[in-house]
């Protein structure tokens, strides 16, 4: 296990950078897993609108719910690969959405399973990453962290590994027939249409009624001011059973409690020349141009 010093602070396993604070047991398990004829997977690289399709995908299969309130249930019905691993995939209800980060080459394959993939532009998924790691990590943002991270982010030494090799990996598989591919930049400028479409893919029959409530739970207001009402009630009841021991601080409490406070955050596209250096921006763009010289029309997903 090779410990990569810099920020982010990322353990190597089977070639793959994942936070230092997961379980690598759990996570080699994870790479383990056999997909089932009836998996759905959710495969996207971190920052790039997981949380969001999550959603879509939740209240679409459960005939226009809304997630409930602890987000118990949410949690159950989309677990994450990574963090689950494979015994735990095995006590899963079926049909569940299962989150990985994991690029496509390394997510577990059946010809059945579907993929449903999203992609977003590399700038918001670094300034969105790098904020969202501060958190983790517990770092006041400053302009140090965020060009060590631009550094680490451009040499992929993040947790899920290179955005190019994630993004060159899910384009590979762009036109299988059971390949659903969309990008956060398509969900921004017409949700319903995606929704759609991801309904078709799923042979799911999409009413109005059951359109209007997907959007309406996945819209960027409603999940923010739902997950963190649910973020809140969970923070007080770990911290009331904390109080005759050593409080915890509320943003160290569980995993899932922490991806309830910090998974919806601003939800703009382009907004990443508020922090970004000209000249970093220039160095992506021409890193961009090489890595995806192999994968014309790319760059149409991110408009
Ligand atoms: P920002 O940090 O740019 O705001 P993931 O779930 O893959 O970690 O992605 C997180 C990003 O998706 C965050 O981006 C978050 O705010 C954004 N997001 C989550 N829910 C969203 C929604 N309903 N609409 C738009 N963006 C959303």
């Amino acid at each position: 296990m090779n410990a990569v010093e810099s920020f982010p602070k990322i353990n190597i396993i089977e070639g793959i950078g994942i936070p230092d604070f997961w379980d690598a047991e759990i996570f080699r398990s994870a790479l383990n897993y056999k997909a089932q004829s009836d998996d759905i997977f959710l495969v996207v690289y971190p920052k790039s609108g997981t949380t969001w399709m999550q959603v879509i995908l939740y209240t679409l299969m459960n005939n226009g719910e809304a997630f409930d309130n602890s987000m118990g249930e949410y949690f159950a019905r989309t677990p994450f690969l990574e963090l689950v691993g494979e015994r735990g995939m095995k006590n899963m209800h079926r049909p569940c959405v299962i989150k990985t980060h994991l690029s496509f080459d390394r997510v577990p394959y059946h010809k059945n399973a579907k993929y449903i993939c999203v992609v977003r532009n590399p700038k918001d998924v670094y300034v969105s990453f790098y904020y969202f790691l501060s958190k983790i990590f517990n770092i006041q943002p400053n302009q140090t962290l965020f060009d060590t991270f631009f550094e680490a982010f451009i040499n992929g030494n993040v947790p899920s590994g290179d955005y190019f090799e994630h993004l060159h990996s899910t384009w590979q598989h762009k036109d299988d027939a059971n390949v659903f591919l969309t990008s956060y930049e398509d969900m921004k400028r017409d949700l319903p249409e995606v929704i759609r479409r991801i309904a078709q893919f799923m042979n799911i029959e999409l009413s109005n009624n059951l359109l209007e409530h997907i959007a309406t739970y996945s819209s960027f207001n409603y999940m923010k001011e739902r997950f963190h009402k649910a973020y809140m009630a969970q923070a007080r009841i770990a911290l009331a059973n904390e109080a005759l021991d050593e409080p915890l601080p509320a943003d160290r409490i569980t995993l899932q409690n922490f991806n309830r406070r910090v998974m919806v955050r601003e939800g703009t596209t382009g907004n990443w020349p508020s922090v970004m250096s000209e000249k970093q921006s220039q160095r992506l763009d021409k890193i961009f141009a090489e890595k995806t010289a192999d994968m014309p029309g790319v760059d149409k997903l991110f408009l």
